[in-house]
């Protein structure tokens, strides 16, 4: 069988080619995964991964990133990374270099540094933008009204003087999510080995310190050789209850087909509470290379390309009820 790529239907097809490029040169899956999730984390037209992402509530980006070895179940993951511009290639070095799976916060951008990884300033104008827009939206109700990126620095300031309760300006910025997409690639090779990794700005005016379900194993990322994979897209917070990705791989290897599974995964995934009418879409690929994509809300889209194509496949995700 060729290897192939899976990712969420937003990713551009050149960031799928420079990994099918490097699959046909004969880099391993882990790299191929690495390779497209850096060309998205450089994308500035994606503003919920990397470069240009969403920053949270006091206009920081705060970076998430998780990747896994399918064939060793090895992980390595960075939370609330801030400053460095390929939080998966962070990830993929904690997996391979330190002991540990998951690094937050200053312990993530301590060990970037360490590693030199590359640093950068994250924002652009239009995420500055937008940011600025749904703050200036939620915050004039006590008054808060910021012009210029330039005040963003006395912001916190400015929000203790005008007696905000930052997690009232938090859920009042979030009642009005409109998705924030995230992105997943798994690559399987040729031999059927595969590598699932996942990377995002997270949800935008987030609290900060705020971790979604990318880099939680299990949540929003899963992925053992022999049974399957499964990343997610969405609002985390649900995920990480329900434990997605790691449910849906279950099920593979409990005896599901790859469809079944997806069904039953997202169709439980429902039931759960739910304050911010979020969505979820769950990607698969099962032992044998088939794959399939499952959502809460109509619409969502994935895309897969083998080495023996010239472009991707765009297919939709099956809406589950
Ligand atoms: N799925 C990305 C997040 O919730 O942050």
């Amino acid at each position: 069988m060729s290897a192939l790529i899976l990712v969420n239907g937003e990713v551009r097809d050149d960031c799928i080619q420079a990994g099918i490029e490097a699959l046909r040169q004969g880099a391993p899956a882990i790299d191929a995964a690495e390779i497209v999730a850096r060309e998205v984390e450089s994308d500035v037209k994606d503003h919920s991964v990397g470069f240009s992402g969403l920053p949270n509530i006091l206009g920081e980006v705060e970076l998430d990133a998780s990747i896994m070895d399918g064939a060793t179940l090895a992980s390595g993951a960075v939370s609330a990374l801030k400053g460095y511009l390929h939080p998966i290639s962070v990830a993929r070095q904690v997996m391979e270099r330190l002991p540990h799976v998951l690094l937050s916060d200053a312990g993530a951008a301590r060990f970037a540094a360490e590693i030199k990884a590359e640093a950068g300033d994250l924002l652009d104008d239009e995420a500055k933008a937008i940011y600025l827009k749904r703050l200036n939206a939620v915050g004039k109700d006590w008054g808060l009204e910021i012009r210029d990126w330039s005040e963003i620095p006395n912001l916190q300031s400015l929000i203790s003087s005008l007696k905000i309760p930052l997690s009232e300006l938090v859920v009042r910025a979030m009642r009005y999510h409109e998705g924030g997409d995230t992105m997943n690639v798994i690559v399987r090779d040729a031999t059927g080995h595969i590598v699932s990794a996942v990377t995002t700005s997270g949800v935008a005016w987030k609290y900060p310190g705020r971790i979604g379900d990318s880099p939680n194993i299990g949540a929003g990322n899963y992925a053992d050789d022999r049974y399957g994979a499964a990343a997610c897209t969405g609002v985390g917070e649900l995920t990480i209850r329900h434990g997605t990705c790691i449910r849906a791989v279950l099920g593979m290897s409990h005896g599901r087909d790859i469809d079944q599974a997806g069904r039953e995964t997202i169709h439980d995934l429902r039931r759960l509470s739910d304050p911010i009418n979020a969505w979820i879409r769950l990607l698969l690929i099962d032992r044998n290379g088939k794959v399939g994509g499952y959502c809460t809300r109509a619409g969502a889209t994935l895309k897969v390309q083998t080495t023996e194509h010239d472009a991707p496949e765009i297919a939709t995700c099956e809406h589950v009820i």
